[in-house]
């Protein structure tokens, strides 16, 4: 895979609500927990690629790579919440990746392009949002692993780009901006919460 280009700009991500942040540290026990599981499945989403697509050698070496810095951020996080004295909890689901998810069509090629695109849309809007937390924790350990996890998150979002652009030249980028666009509804007709997303 070429190095990490400047595909940003073909996913036009919104910013978050202001209100997300104030209530994000208004609760971070919850968004800690959120955020255990959300690394957890970025993990098994790379790996659920490699099932899908075990033929494509560059999709096979990124998604490994890529499942392999997410379970190292998982044991971050937990022991994050470890220092805290914090327990864990159960995933409750998250509606924001499900509805992200409905988009994918069925058929491929399509589905391939959608998955990348809607996992580098998953990346960003993370990377945005454990940047905003990195800058705003008061506590130097917490900020400076959040500052990492939000730097390792813009790099997956563009390896998923890279695979997204390969995957479909003609087309990726005016459907990065489709779902771009359908993320920012998502995100409008949820409620802020204390969670990633
Ligand atoms: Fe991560
Ligand atoms: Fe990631």
């Amino acid at each position: 895979m070429d190095e990490v280009p400047q595909l940003a700009d073909a996913l036009p991500l919104c910013a978050s609500d202001p209100a997300w942040l104030d209530t994000a540290l208004g609760d971070l026990d919850s968004v800690h927990a959120d955020h255990l599981h959300c690394e957890r499945k970025a993990a098994q989403s790379a790996l659920s690629l490699i099932r899908s697509y075990p033929e494509r050698a560059d999709l096979v070496d990124a998604m490994a790579r890529l499942a392999h810095d997410e379970t190292r951020h998982v044991i971050q996080v937990a022991h994050l919440m470890a220092r805290r004295g914090q327990p864990a909890s159960y995933d409750h689901g998250d509606g924001y990746a499900a509805a992200l998810r409905a988009e994918i069509r069925v058929r491929e090629p399509d589905r391939l392009l959608d998955r990348l695109l809607v996992f580098a849309i998953i990346e960003g809007r993370s990377a945005e949002r454990l940047g905003l937390l990195a800058g705003a924790l008061d506590d130097p350990r917490s900020r400076e692993l959040y500052e990492k996890l939000a730097v390792a998150e813009v790099r997956h979002r563009d390896t998923f780009l890279v695979l997204a652009r390969d995957a479909a030249p003609k087309v990726w980028r005016r459907r990065a901006a489709e779902l771009a666009a359908v993320e920012a509804r998502v995100l409008a007709e949820r409620p802020v919460a204390a969670r990633i997303h």
